[in-house]
């Protein structure tokens, strides 16, 4: 009986996950969302997604772009986050960090261009923990949030996190900076809130429209939304590599950790991200009311190859350079 009784639950939950890479799209001083109108904004980000990016953007993302650098062709949001940079610890020179997609994944990332993966999940990855959950609400036109914060400096968020690439293995989850050099880089995560206010597109300090239920870390399982925020919507993940590894030769061995974000950032804990909706139509939502797809198009949506998707490309809006050797960061003081 108890046999039955489990294999009923596998087969009733209803239970949508997407999980996709992005090329990168631009790395650039803008931010639409912190700092909209600003050209250049205060730090340098890596931005993925859409062509319809731009220093201020209102309204259906969707309408105005005609390309993505996402894998789902209907998708034409803006995913971003600050850059890390390496500050040499000897001449205090500093280099961005390139990015590499996230590997292994499945549904072909062959093609992509650096990049972040992104995550759209119903509630966790546990298939048994769906009973009875309400339903997923995608984000309306306009939509737009940020995790994290540069400014903070010691409190460990949950749901932003580095690991220790070596080898093949992706080692424990650190809330701060890794302290030795990782053979494969360093990959962080942001998960984003999954419960919204349903009302406000987007809130003064771009996180109180949204709420956090999820206590412990990572894709585990979300409690219910309050009151305050009713409802449900799906749970953004970005995952990042940075390729650190040709920089590891120039950390010596003892010394502190010599990667920064690109706000001068050498806390960890400044990990943040941005996210501005930009789906077409009702795509995203058709794809979270399907039951049981996993890391596809969930039947809906089309993709593309990420060979094409790679050619997406927006202007140099800011024309400054963000990377080689700099005396500074750009945007810094020095
Ligand atoms: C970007 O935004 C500026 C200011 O709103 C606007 O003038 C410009 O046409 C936009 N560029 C693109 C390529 O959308
Ligand atoms: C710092 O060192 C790197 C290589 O190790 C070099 O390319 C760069 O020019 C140096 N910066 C300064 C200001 O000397």
């Amino acid at each position: 009986m108890k046999y039955l009784t489990t294999t009923l639950a596998l087969l009733a939950p209803v239970h949508a996950g997407l999980r996709f890479p992005c090329s990168t799209l631009t790395f650039q001083r803008l931010d639409p969302v912190v700092e909209p109108g600003s050209s250049p904004s205060s730090h340098v980000h890596h931005i993925v997604g859409g062509n319809a990016f731009n220093s201020s953007m209102t309204g259906d993302v969707a309408t105005r772009a005609s390309c993505t650098t996402c894998q789902m062709a209907d998708d034409f949001s803006n995913y971003w986050t600050a850059t890390l940079y390496f500050k040499h610890p000897s001449n205090g020179s500093y280099h961005r960090v390139p990015v590499l997609p996230v590997q292994p994944l499945l549904g072909g990332s062959q093609g992509a261009v650096g990049g972040l993966t992104v995550y759209y999940t119903q509630f966790d990855l546990n298939k048994d923990n769906l009973k009875s959950q309400p339903p997923i609400k995608t984000f309306p036109p306009g939509f737009r949030m940020t995790v994290g914060s540069p400014t903070a400096s010691s409190k460990p968020h949950v749901g932003l996190r580095y690991q220790c690439l070596t080898g093949q293995s992706r080692g424990a989850e650190m809330s701060d900076f890794p302290t030795k050099p990782c053979t494969g880089g360093i990959f962080a995560t942001q998960h984003f809130p999954a419960c919204w206010d349903g009302v406000n597109l987007d809130s003064p300090d771009h996180q109180s429209h949204m709420f956090n239920t999820i206590r412990s870390d990572g894709f585990t399982n979300a409690p219910a939304c309050p009151s305050t925020h009713p409802i449900r919507t799906p749970q953004v993940t970005y995952e990042t590599v940075w390729d650190t590894s040709k920089f590891n030769s120039l950390w010596p061995s003892g010394t502190p950790n010599p990667f920064v974000w690109s706000f001068e950032g050498t806390s960890g804990y400044g990990t943040h991200a941005d996210y501005m909706f930009g789906w077409k139509g009702d795509a995203l939502q058709k794809a979270m009311d399907k039951s049981e797809c996993f890391y596809d198009g969930c039947g809906s949506i089309t993709k593309q190859a990420m060979s094409k998707a790679s050619q997406c490309t927006v202007k140099d809006f800011v024309g400054e350079v963000t990377d080689g050797w700099l005396g500074k960061l750009p945007g810094m003081a020095m």
